[in-house]
């Protein structure tokens, strides 16, 4: 199932809640939050009161995206805040396994989320724990940045290891995904597609509307 992800922090903060209402009604599957904390990644975005406030705009699934050293602290807090899928990183977390329990116990979904320097072999315990692996195709931190296309192979191995153990877990992919590059990158494997510029940019409404018939095109096929 290919699904939509547009992620808020290239939305106009100024109206963020029409925006997400836009984005909504125009059938994006989830919106992908950004959590940047200014340590694990060297920008700071938004966060727990901002993602209560927001709550309240849309009834679409929460992806929250922990940019954040040792995620395990918040995990009670963004729940709270209304997320419903809670990815943290590889890299900044001391227990990946007792992480993901911590997330399901509070009835979300757990996601992993790698860099791009790191490999997917770090992912081979947690697949069948996880419910989504994210794997980045920017250095995160920023929006608009470029595709590194030297991330499609991670994604094209990860589908691989998941297919070998008959797991269906998803695999999202975060950073630089445009209108010129989405096949390419479906056909690697990826299911679950983050997007900030290529949603927030220019025409909402018909960016959201284009890459859910391309979506949902696939889907039926
Ligand atoms: C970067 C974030 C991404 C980013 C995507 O650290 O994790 O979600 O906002 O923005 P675009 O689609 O513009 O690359
Ligand atoms: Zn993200």
């Amino acid at each position: 199932m290919y699904i939509l992800a547009p992620s808020i922090l290239a939305a106009d903060f100024t109206c963020l809640g029409e925006q997400m209402r836009m984005v909504d009604e125009a059938g994006a599957d989830y919106f992908h939050i950004d959590v940047m904390d200014g340590n694990f990644v060297p920008n700071i975005s938004f966060g727990i009161p901002l993602i209560s406030s927001v709550r309240k705009a849309t009834k679409k699934p929460f992806d929250v995206h922990l940019m954040i050293e040792r995620p395990e602290r918040y995990i009670r807090d963004f729940y709270d805040a209304g997320a419903d899928l809670i990815t943290f990183h590889y890299e900044a977390c001391g227990s990946i396994g007792d992480t993901i329990d911590k997330i399901h116990s509070y009835g979300m979904l757990a996601g992993v989320s790698i860099k791009p320097n790191t490999s997917v072999s770090v992912l081979k315990p947690y697949l069948t724990s996880a419910d989504m692996f994210l794997i980045m195709t920017v250095e995160p931190g920023f929006g608009g940045q470029d595709y590194m296309d030297v991330c499609t192979d991670k994604i094209r191995e990860l589908r691989r290891m998941l297919d070998e153990k008959g797991l269906g877990a998803d695999i999202e992919v975060d950073g630089g995904i445009t209108r010129e590059n989405v096949e390419y990158v479906m056909d690697a494997g990826a299911n679950v597609f983050v997007m900030g510029s290529s949603v927030f940019g220019g025409n909402i409404q018909e960016n959201v509307t284009y890459f859910k018939e391309l979506f949902d095109g696939r889907n039926r096929s």
